[in-house]
């Protein structure tokens, strides 16, 4: 017997079969198309997605013995649809998209974020739901006419995928943590986080626990019964292994997300970091996580290199000499702003410390770094509000760069482990797929050990100036151009 689990990511949908002794088989792999109609607009188109679903179960089914099935999905990324037909009334707006900054910072000014940080745990930020769905209702001409019309849904991709493929028009408790309208501690749609946001609650989906019985996906090929639903973050930390209170797993792709499970019921929002759901199996209560993301990794390095500072990965994974900020270079990673625990969105990339005799090599080791440094802060707050267990286990493309993984641990003084499991999203949704269908995956966790080796303190009060610095100069910049 063998488990479909779909991973529906920003760049890329991939659909793997994984039998009881964790033995994996891709069975599709597609990347889909990235608009940016605007400066800071991000969008997907859903049929697209949605063919890119499909096509993971088709496949599946072709192959033989696939009992059942789970799907991750890439987390605040959101559009509204026809309850009639299922037919999208305009694009997918994506997690990274910018577009309803000014929105929120009236919100912030008019005193809101007490608010959202009490009842959804979420500071006023474009990276959730809430925003983006308000703005769909407030400007999309067709969602207009469909809300007048009882016929209005909104939701996150999931929603999407499960209302076309099953019928239901249902999102995961996970998924709804993102949206920034879920009253964490209630674990229900608040009302009142609606009301602020413009969002109907009556065009929201139901909530359903993670796994169990979600309904049966119905193809000429055949039926798979689905049975987990889940943000692609939280279904890596499930597939790390991460069980434990203070657990940590980081997944390093576009950008970094830090999480670790908690001890007890919601955490409390401090020091930055994002209180949401890990995970919920039905009939048990929900698991609660701790968030940080940094939201520009991969994303940094490909930038470093699509403007020429280097040519090949490999040409950043060994570097001779001193480190970039042994030599006071640093870089703050803030192409898109700083997300935890600052979330100042009006902060920008910036190289701090250029001389006369610095090179290409140096400024991307400087980028390096900088995202360790990064890193650190977020792994800090969490260690500060959960004190994390043991070694750190990290994943995605930026782990497997040795001069950046031993960097990475030298900065938090903390062991890492780095997982051999390439497909820890699929893992994740795979496994609690199967243990809702009655199988367990078994599948060891694996990976190379870095050690850390003692760091000069001076290396991260430089960065600390250079990222306070960036962020004074954003935000002059961002009262000059306002006045
Ligand atoms: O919060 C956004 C995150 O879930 C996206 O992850 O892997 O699709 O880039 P990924």
């Amino acid at each position: 017997m063998r488990i479909l689990a779909v991973d529906q990511g920003t760049t890329s949908t991939r659909g793997i079969v994984f039998d009881r002794d964790g033995r994996s088989q891709t069975v599709f792999y597609r990347e889909h198309r990235q608009s940016y109609p605007r400066s800071g607009w991000v969008e997907h188109d859903p049929d697209e997605l949605l063919g890119n679903v499909r096509a993971c179960f088709e496949a599946a089914l072709a192959s033989s013995g696939v009992m059942a099935a789970g799907i991750a999905n890439q987390g605040e990324s959101c559009l509204a649809w026809d309850a009639e037909d299922g037919a999208p009334v305009g694009p997918v707006i994506v997690w990274q998209d910018g577009r309803t900054a000014d929105d929120l910072a009236r919100l912030k000014a008019e005193g809101a974020e007490a608010m959202t940080l009490e009842r959804a745990g979420l500071p006023l930020d474009s990276y959730f739901s809430a925003s983006k769905l308000g703005w769909i209702a407030r400007n999309n001409a067709r969602a207009k006419e469909l809300a007048a019309l009882g016929r209005l849904r909104l939701g996150t991709t999931d929603a999407f995928f499960r209302d076309r493929l099953t019928g239901c028009f249902e999102t995961d408790l996970t998924t709804a943590s993102r949206t920034s309208l879920l009253n964490l501690e209630a674990c229900q749609w608040d009302e009142e986080l609606c009301a602020l946001f413009g969002v109907p609650v009556d065009a929201l989906p139901s909530i359903t626990p993670t796994s169990g019985a979600l309904g049966t996906a119905a193809f000429d090929g055949g039926i798979t019964p689905l049975t987990a639903s889940i943000v692609d973050q939280q279904a890596a930390l499930y597939g790390h292994g991460c069980r434990r209170p203070g657990d940590v797993k980081i997944t390093f792709g576009t950008g970094a997300f830090a999480l670790t499970v908690t001890s007890t019921g919601k955490p409390a929002s401090r020091h930055g970091l994002l209180p949401t759901i890990a995970w919920q199996e039905a009939g048990e209560r929900p698991v609660y996580a701790l968030d940080g993301g940094v939201y520009t990794v991969s994303a940094a390095v490909n930038w470093a290199r699509s403007i020429g500072l280097f040519d090949d990965f490999d040409e950043i994974a060994v570097f001779d000499g001193p480190a970039a900020a042994e030599r006071g270079l640093y870089f703050v990673p803030a192409l898109a702003g700083l997300a935890c625990p600052h979330w100042d969105r009006d902060a920008r990339g910036s190289w701090m410390g250029l001389s006369l005799d610095t090179t290409k090599q140096d400024m991307v080791r400087a980028i390096l770094e900088g995202i360790a440094f990064r890193t650190a802060e977020v792994v800090e707050a969490i260690d500060a509000v959960q004190p994390i267990a043991g070694p750190i286990t990290i994943d995605g493309g930026m782990s497997a760069n040795t001069y950046f993984a031993q960097f990475l641990s030298d900065t938090l003084a903390i062991p890492l482990r780095v997982s051999d499991e390439p497909e820890l999203s699929a893992l994740g949704v795979g496994m609690l797929a199967a243990e809702a269908s009655g199988m367990i995956i078994d599948r060891p966790q694996k990976g190379a050990m870095v050690a850390p080796r003692p760091q000069p303190v001076a290396w991260r009060k430089g960065f600390l100036s250079a990222r306070q610095a960036v962020q004074a100069f954003g935000a002059a910049f961002a009262a000059e151009a306002t006045s």
